[in-house]
Order: structure tokens, then C-alpha cells, then sequence
């Protein structure tokens, strides 16, 4: 047995969230069993205790989206070896997730974890590391010398894209709220960061760049930040869709598109291939090894705080990264 949180009902994490002993899983044929070290929490966990991710598992359910350990057991084509030390995206989406003792992940969206990180930063490299590379520079062709705009950029994708848009040559600006927010931004790299609860973003982006606007644009937030992202999106910019922290999409009118010359342009890492993520994964480990990129690892927690951090999360108090770091008896 082992313990496990679980969600039993659909609400706010902290009143729907229990821990118990549950079953040891079994990975099925392409899956891997995890002994979990470290486990990152995120905002795409609050959305699926509430209910509101795309991908919905039966109740009870463990979540977790990201984690760091040892894999202990590997389904009949999972090509990791048992004892490798890895980091991976789980099998959230089936329930077997991170914030457990042992979590099930894909053996596609699992990856090396070098023996000179740390479990809590490798718990929290994947997806906002994977995610920025493939925005910024599959999706986005971002070029030295242009200007990334990120929005959410103290969140956990976004603290990603300030670093990789700094080691790629861009000059950053960084929107977020708050002065502790505004101050993370500032140590990933951002040149300029604006206080959305003190500025007028549209014109402070238009301040900072001559009028010109943006070149790339990277948008966690969704609703009306994407609205404004395209008031101040440069001739033949690329305004990267990410995601929706602000709990709603937002669509694109096609003339404003026309008349800038602009591309909305989708990012979904979960639709690139193991062979196509593990190059990106290995860029991206060289330019660790260089000390260009650090996972942005704000809190280290014991299991039994989850709930009051995913509340956190959930209250937009968090920034950066909040890890579980587990310990066990023996
Ligand atoms: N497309 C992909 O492959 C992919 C990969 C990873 C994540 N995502 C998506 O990207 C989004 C952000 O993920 P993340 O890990 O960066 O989240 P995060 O760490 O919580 O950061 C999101 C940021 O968005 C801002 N925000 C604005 N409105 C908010 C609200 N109502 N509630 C909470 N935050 C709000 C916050 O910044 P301020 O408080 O400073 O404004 C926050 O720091 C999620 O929708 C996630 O599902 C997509």
C-alpha cells in the first residue's frame, strides 16, 4: 500500500481533496511505474479538482501533473529501464498522478533526469521547460534581437519563457502582479516587467518598444490579457496561445489579424512525438548544464500541505513553483 490524496468530489482543492493508503498501481503496456522524490504543483491541478480540465478521470482521483524519482516497475513496451532516474509528465489524466508515494506516467512523456539536479527542480523542468521551447522556438521562431512579451511571467510557464527568451537573444518584457510577482521576473531575466496592478499594460508594452509593439507574444493567461496582447503585437508578430490561467480562451477577430499582419499560433506539447521531445529535452538540458535556465523552485512543502498550497495556486498567491518534496520512513 501506499499513501495517496485523492480528489472525491469536484470543488475547490482544499474541501475535495482527502489522503489515504491506496493500492500500489500497475503501469500498463506503455507506461512506467515512478517512485515519486518530488512532485510540482500547478495550476492545470486546481482546474481538475474543480473539474474544469480538459481531461476529466473517474472520482477518486489522484493528481499531479509533474513529477521527479526513480522508475520501479515498466509495462511490456515502455523502453526505460527500471532504476533510471527520470522526471516526467504522469498519467494524470487516467488518475494515477504525482501526489502519491508512486505515480504511473507514459514512457513518451517520460525523460532523463541528470544525476546533479535536484529532484525538486527536475519535478518542475518538463512541462514549463518543453512548453516554452516549443513556443517560443518551434511555434514562435523567435529570432535574437526580437522582443518576447510574456505574459503570467511569474507563473510556471511563464518564469520558463523569460529565461529561454533571454539565452535565445530576445530582449524580454515581463507582465505579472505584484512586487513580489515583478521580482521574479526581474531574476529570470525580464529587461522590463509591468505591474499589471499598477500599469496600463497596451501602453507600457507600446512605451517600451518605440510604438512598434511585440514581436512574440507569450500568453499563459488567456481572456482579456490576450485581448490587449493583440493591441500591442508588432507587424508580423506571433502571439503564442498557451493557455487560459484566467479560466477562459479567448478568440482572435480575423481583421485585426489582416490589418497587423499577425499569427495566432497554437501550442500543445502533448501533440510532438517521444523521438521529437527527447531533442528538445536534450537542448534544453545543455543549456541547464550552462546555468542559462533554473526551475523555478519557490517552495518545498511535505505531502500533507498539498491542499493549502494548491489553494494558493488556486488564489493566484503563488509564484514560480511550489514542490512536494517526499519523505518516507526507512
Ligand atoms: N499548451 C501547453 O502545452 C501548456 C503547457 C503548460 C501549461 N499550459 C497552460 O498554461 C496555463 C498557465 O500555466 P502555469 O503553469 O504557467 O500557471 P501558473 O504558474 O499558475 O501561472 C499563471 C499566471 O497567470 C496569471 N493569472 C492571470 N489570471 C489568473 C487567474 N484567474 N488565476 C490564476 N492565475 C492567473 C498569474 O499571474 P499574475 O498574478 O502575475 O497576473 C499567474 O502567475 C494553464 O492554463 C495551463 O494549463 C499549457
Amino acid at each position: 500500500m501506499m499513501r495517496a490524496w485523492k480528489v472525491q468530489r469536484h470543488g475547490e482543492p482544499g474541501e475535495v481533496i482527502a489522503l489515504g493508503e491506496a493500492d500500489i498501481p500497475v503501469p500498463n503496456p506503455d507506461e512506467v511505474r515512478i517512485r515519486v522524490d518530488a512532485a510540482a504543483l500547478g495550476l492545470p491541478d486546481v482546474f481538475m479538482c474543480r473539474g474544469t480540465y480538459p481531461f476529466k478521470p473517474d472520482l477518486p482521483f489522484t493528481p499531479g501533473q509533474e513529477v521527479a524519482g526513480v522508475v520501479t516497475a515498466a509495462g511490456a513496451n515502455a523502453e526505460t529501464p527500471v532504476g533510471t532516474r527520470v522526471m516526467a509528465l504522469t498519467s494524470f489524466y487516467r488518475g494515477f498522478g504525482g501526489f502519491a508515494d508512486e505515480a504511473l506516467a507514459p514512457d513518451s512523456s517520460t525523460f532523463a533526469a541528470p544525476e546533479e539536479m535536484d529532484p525538486a527542480e527536475a519535478a518542475c523542468f518538463v512541462i514549463p521547460y518543453h512548453t516554452a521551447s516549443l513556443g517560443i522556438e518551434t511555434r514562435g521562431q523567435l529570432r535574437p534581437g526580437e522582443t518576447l512579451l510574456v505574459l503570467g511571467g511569474a507563473g510556471g510557464t511563464g518564469t520558463a519563457a523569460i529565461q529561454l527568451g533571454r539565452a535565445l537573444g530576445a530582449r524580454v518584457i515581463a507582465v505579472a502582479g505584484g512586487k513580489e510577482k515583478v521580482e521574479v521576473c526581474r531574476r529570470c531575466g525580464a529587461e522590463v516587467v509591468i505591474d499589471h496592478t499598477e500599469e496600463n499594460v497596451v501602453a507600457a508594452v507600446k512605451e517600451a518598444t518605440g510604438k512598434l509593439g511585440a514581436d512574440v507574444i507569450y500568453d499563459p493567461v488567456g481572456g482579456k490579457a490576450f485581448d490587449g496582447a493583440l493591441r500591442c503585437i508588432a507587424n508580423e508578430g506571433r502571439l503564442l496561445a498557451i493557455g487560459y490561467a484566467s479560466g477562459a480562451w479567448h478568440n482572435a477577430s480575423t481583421e485585426i489579424l489582416v490589418r497587423k499582419n499577425v499569427s495566432v499560433v497554437g501550442v500543445f506539447v502533448g501533440a510532438y512525438d517521444k523521438p521529437f521531445l527527447e531533442k528538445v529535452h536534450d537542448r534544453l538540458l545543455a543549456r541547464w548544464r550552462d546555468g542559462a535556465i533554473r526551475g523555478q523552485v519557490e517552495c518545498e512543502i511535505p505531502i500533507e500541505e498539498i491542499p493549502a498550497a494548491l489553494d494558493r495556486v488556486a488564489q493566484r498567491r503563488a509564484f514560480g513553483k511550489t514542490v512536494v518534496r517526499m519523505r518516507r520512513n526507512g
